[in-house]
């Protein structure tokens, strides 16, 4: 899986899939098309092997034909020019492929037998246990059925990812949230645009390549641990997004669209971070170590506390949680929903006009940890909405099954003004 070759491949995998059919079979041409996309794309984000074999069912009617073997060789596993890093992963998902066309009587292909074979001697041969510990998942935004999104059918984000974590810490490894904020940013690009964005704790960066892509007019995206940050900044290299490599003591440009900051949330002082002045700063997953929250709390109230304008956050918070409790029932119709969504984003938007605002999204693993966040909100005059129920992103990212998007929620933080 080479890292530069995936949009070529992506281009190649449509153009094959778009060629050649006839149109009495069109319907059932484009659910293929649509279910060996989704294979394909699950491929490329290296989703676990049991997912793929159930997408890899779905491409063949219900079992894993010859055709989608051959699919799935000649489009997945050949392409791959640079396999040295996914080797355990191809071994584990060729196993159980292997395993599933002889279960259902299949006749599997010999390529499929060669090349596990070959991986398990390479593997055996390398039992120093030398491996890489890096790999590149390539996450597949769909724009398909999103409206907003004429013309372009996908975007594709090669990242660079630790595989146990021991690499770079929490930031080098893909989290739910920032696929969360990234469906977010991709789904209502409105708000981002022309917007200068800060994002506390990036990782991988994905949040930044989308922010780049819904077109802010700059990104600064920081995070605390060294090897994240330099990960990241390979990662921005590959998305071919030019980076300007600072520290906070560093004067201030606006001609650069990406910044990468090294941002210890407990030594950041004031000063130095009000040399940013962000309309929108972000953090996906940061809420889950409770020794660093007082600190990132207070990150966000220096970023929040800036150019308020009028007295009204208030009065509209309460206007939009008005609106929640419509649905608050059980009986939201869907035109509710659409209405409480254009609502909400109104409020977003309008929200933005009087001063910064922070959206926070996260998985709740700990409630207490959860609930000390809040309460130390409320100590520093954060007011905090939360947004889950009635703003959801498009499903951009429907092939990836182990990204469970209900888990995630979704916070508006901004300044309580007295
Ligand atoms: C769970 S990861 C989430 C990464 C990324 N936002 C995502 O969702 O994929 C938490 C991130 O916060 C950063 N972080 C944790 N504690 C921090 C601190 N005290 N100061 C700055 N960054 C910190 C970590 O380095 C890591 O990148």
């Amino acid at each position: 899986m080479h890292t530069t070759m995936r949009g070529n491949e992506h281009s190649e995998f449509i153009f094959a899939m778009s060629t050649g059919y006839n149109e009495d079979l069109a319907l059932d041409m484009s659910n293929l098309h649509i279910h060996r996309q989704y294979f394909f794309s699950a491929f490329l984000a290296m989703e676990p092997s049991d997912i793929l074999i159930s997408l890899a069912r779905k491409c063949g009617g219900g079992f894993v034909s010859e055709d989608v073997q051959k699919f799935i060789w000649t489009y997945c596993i050949n392409n791959i020019s640079d396999e040295s890093c996914y080797v355990t992963y191809l071994k584990v998902f060729l196993k159980k492929l292997i395993k599933e066309v002889e279960l259902t009587g299949g006749v599997v292909l010999d390529e499929f037998y060669e090349r596990y074979a070959h991986y398990m001697a390479s593997l055996k041969e390398d039992a120093s246990g030398n491996q890489d510990l890096w790999t590149v998942k390539c996450i597949t935004f769909l724009f398909h059925d999103v409206p907003s999104h004429t013309g372009q059918m996908q975007m594709v984000v090669p990242l660079r990812c630790s595989l146990n974590m021991l690499q770079g810490d929490t930031g080098c490894a893909l989290w739910p949230s920032s696929l969360f904020l990234s469906e977010f940013i991709l789904s209502f690009p409105e708000v981002f645009t022309r917007k200068l964005c800060f994002e506390v704790g990036s990782g991988i960066g994905l949040i930044g390549i989308c922010l780049k892509h819904a077109k802010a007019s700059q990104v600064i995206l920081s995070d605390g641990d060294s090897s994240t940050l330099a990960n990241l900044k390979l990662n921005l290299e590959m998305n071919e997004i030019a980076n300007f490599d600072s520290s906070l003591d560093q004067s201030t440009s606006t001609s650069y669209l990406v910044r990468c900051i090294h941002l210890p949330w407990e030594s950041a002082n004031e000063s130095e971070l009000q040399q940013f002045n962000p309309d929108i700063v972000l953090g996906a997953d940061v809420i889950y170590d409770p020794s660093c929250l007082p600190h990132l709390v207070r990150v966000l109230s220096i970023y929040l506390n800036r150019r308020i304008t009028t007295n009204n956050r208030l009065n509209g918070t309460a206007q939009a949680c008005d609106k929640e409790e419509d649905c608050s029932n059980g009986d939201c119709s869907g035109s509710n929903k659409v209405n409480l969504q254009v609502a909400t984003l109104k409020s977003l938007l309008e929200e933005m006009e009087t001063g910064p605002v922070a959206l926070i999204a996260s998985v709740i693993r700990n409630i207490d940890t959860f609930n000390c966040f809040l309460k130390l909100c409320c100590q520093n005059d954060l007011l905090v909405k939360d947004m889950t129920e009635s703003i959801r992103p498009d499903n951009l990212l429907p092939y990836m099954k182990s990204y469970n998007r209900s888990d995630v929620r979704l916070l508006m933080l901004s300044y309580m003004s007295k």
